[in-house]
């Protein structure tokens, strides 16, 4: 791959967008890059993906201008439709992904960052969606995802304008679940944060992801039952047998 490094460390891994020289501009190449570097993980049987950009200035600084100024119409909705399937992908793969924001996380970044679980940032970090800036609306899933996590009236004061905002704004919102002081710091947080996901049911935590993702899009009647299916078919499960039964037995579940 290119532009995309992904290390696998045991049951983490980490996908690193390398395009520093562009602040890590996503084209059709990286995305495609991506995509297969999720499959990767995925067949690797990854618990935890970080997400990262290289350098010290972005995370991602949005879609790739340079490429997307020659775009007509029909190019420009298979370029949105990409991005789309592989944001989803990351939405409804069974590993846990995690944002690891350091910088700036713009348009398509901010849009990336929105598609993953949960999302950790520095102090220095800003984000936005300058799209309408450029004449255009965000087309990797910001018009939908941003107003559903943080309240529509937030999101309109925030795509309207191209506005950025900070991490501590984001985190008050809920978007950014910790604000970390340096990249350092970040590391190690989300690291740990990681540990104790490996600590738990790998078929819970992966189902407990899909219900959350899928029954979000429900009515909260049909996510509910959505919710007594699954939580029913865990117990079918030997990783629930072994949770149920350590904690009668006063030991820690191994699974
Ligand atoms: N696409 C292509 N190249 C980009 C880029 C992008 N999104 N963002 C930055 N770059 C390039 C710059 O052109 C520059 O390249 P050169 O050195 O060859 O000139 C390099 O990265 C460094 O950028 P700057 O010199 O501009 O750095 P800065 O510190 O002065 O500014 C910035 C940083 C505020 C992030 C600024 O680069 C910027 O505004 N970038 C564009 C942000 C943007 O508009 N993102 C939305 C893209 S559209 C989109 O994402 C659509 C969608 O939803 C699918």
């Amino acid at each position: 791959m290119e532009f995309i490094n992904l290390n696998i460390e045991g049951k983490n891994a980490s996908l690193t967008i390398n395009k520093e020289k562009s602040l890590n501009a996503l084209n059709k190449k990286v995305l495609e890059e991506i995509d297969h570097a999720i499959e990767t993980a995925a067949n690797e049987e990854v618990r935890v993906l970080f997400i990262e950009g290289a350098g010290e200035k972005a995370f991602v600084a949005g879609a790739d201008i340079s490429e997307m100024v020659n775009l007509k119409s029909a190019e420009a909705k298979k370029f949105a439709e990409l991005g789309h399937k592989v944001f989803s992908k990351l939405e409804s793969a069974k590993f846990v992904t995690i944002a690891r924001v350091d910088g700036f996380a713009l348009g398509g970044g901010f849009e990336l960052a929105l598609a993953c679980d949960v999302v950790y940032a520095t102090e220095k970090s800003k984000f936005g969606l300058p799209e309408v800036g450029l004449g255009l609306i965000p087309g990797f899933g910001g018009t939908q995802r941003l107003s559903r996590s943080v309240g529509i009236h937030t999101a309109k004061a925030i795509t309207l304008s191209g506005d950025m905002v900070d991490a501590q704004f984001l985190h008050a919102k809920g978007v950014v679940y910790k604000v970390c002081k340096d990249l350092e710091e970040m590391n190690k947080e989300t690291l740990s944060y990681a540990k104790r996901i490996e600590t738990k049911g790998p078929a819970a935590v992966s189902t407990a992801k899909m219900a959350i993702q899928k029954g979000f899009g429900l009515k909260v009647s049909e996510a509910l039952i959505l919710e007594q299916q699954e939580f029913a078919l865990l117990f079918g499960t030997k990783e629930a047998t072994e949770g149920m039964k350590a904690f009668t037995e006063k030991r820690k579940a191994e699974f």
